[in-house]
């Protein structure tokens, strides 16, 4: 297997390109790849500041390096969520990599902890409130990502979700049909009222399996085991769905993903629009300030169940 660009000896083969990359070409190509995301999504410009959130995942410390090697201002955000076993290992894996890649591009990392904050971890948490422990997951850690960014004055939140995240997502909106959430799934979306953050995902042109060959061959030290909480969940159930069609038919995933973004470009209305819907119906929680369409946000209110339910 030759290089597509350079006929040197390749490393990795994307049958969803017809191609084939030795490791500078395969390098050139994901920075190519993000790039194009930031440009076609008007996600940021080198003036910007960037929060990134990082789980000490492939993924998220592969989108922190990409960006930086790219130039922009980029820091990082850490939550921990106080999981037993899994948070301290990733923990260690995003200051490692803070300390030699963060540092070398004069970078910081902020790390928010959940145990500290609230005073449990989140599994204890998700027990109080009789919720599965990802859902309780998903309300802190957007709670987190948008107040860390707001609070210190970063113009925009980036995540690590890819192609598979978005399509195996869109998948599980459209089996549902969950209008609302399909109208949330853009990878760019815009800091609507006073106290949202603006929201991009850079990676959504690359593959899980490209960004797994990226965090190896550059030498990324990530955790590779899964959150334990996550198994059986849906979305695992759909990316393996989806991974059998893109064997039997290389470029499925995309075609789907990025099919629905291009249909949402030409039906959707404009942003400006779509933020006047957002001013109409948000305003600020009564207890933190943030967003939300209720009286008390949802983070707050989980919050609130929790201590009430909380042995004295
Ligand atoms: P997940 O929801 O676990 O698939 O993660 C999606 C993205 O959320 C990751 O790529 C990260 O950008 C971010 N993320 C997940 N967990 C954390 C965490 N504990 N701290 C900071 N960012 C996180
Ligand atoms: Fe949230 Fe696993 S990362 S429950
Ligand atoms: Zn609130």
């Amino acid at each position: 297997m030759r290089c597509k660009k350079c006929h040197e000896k390749a490393v990795i083969g994307l049958p969803r390109h017809n191609a084939a990359f030795c490791k500078p070409c395969f390098n050139e190509f994901v920075h190519d790849q993000v790039a194009r995301a930031i440009k076609s999504e008007r996600m940021f410009d080198p003036k910007d500041r960037i929060l990134v959130a990082v789980s000490g995942g492939k993924d998220s410390l592969a989108l922190w390096d990409i960006l930086l090697k790219l130039g922009y201002r980029a820091d990082a955000l850490y939550v921990d969520l106080g999981i037993a076993g899994y948070s301290e290992k990733s923990c260690e894996k995003v200051e490692r990599f803070a300390d030699t890649v963060g540092k070398a591009h004069n970078a910081s990392l902020l790390i928010h902890t959940v145990q500290e904050e609230e005073g449990a971890g989140i599994r204890e948490l998700a027990d109080l409130l009789h919720r599965p422990t990802c859902s309780a997951c998903g309300t802190i850690k957007r709670y987190q990502f948008n107040r860390a960014a707001v609070e210190h004055d970063y113009d925009v939140m980036a995540t690590g979700h890819n192609l598979d995240d978005e399509a195996a997502r869109l998948l599980g909106n459209v089996l549902h049909w969950q209008d609302e959430y399909l109208d949330k799934q853009s990878p760019s979306l815009p800091a609507s009222v006073e106290g949202f953050a603006k929201k991009v995902k850079p990676l959504y042109r690359l593959a899980e399996r490209e960004i797994a060959a990226y965090a190896v061959l550059n030498r990324i030290d990530y955790i590779v085991e899964e959150c334990p909480m996550a198994k059986g969940s849906k979305m695992l159930l759909y990316k393996e769905v989806l991974n059998r069609l893109e064997t039997e038919s290389p470029g499925t995933k995309q075609a789907f993903y990025w099919g629905f973004l291009e249909k949402q470009a030409k039906t959707q209305p404009a942003p400006a629009s779509m933020a006047e819907k957002d001013q109409a119906t948000l305003h600020p929680c009564a207890t933190c300030g943030q967003p939300t369409t209720a009286e008390i946000c949802s983070y707050c209110k989980m919050m609130a169940r929790a201590k009430a339910s909380t042995p004295h």
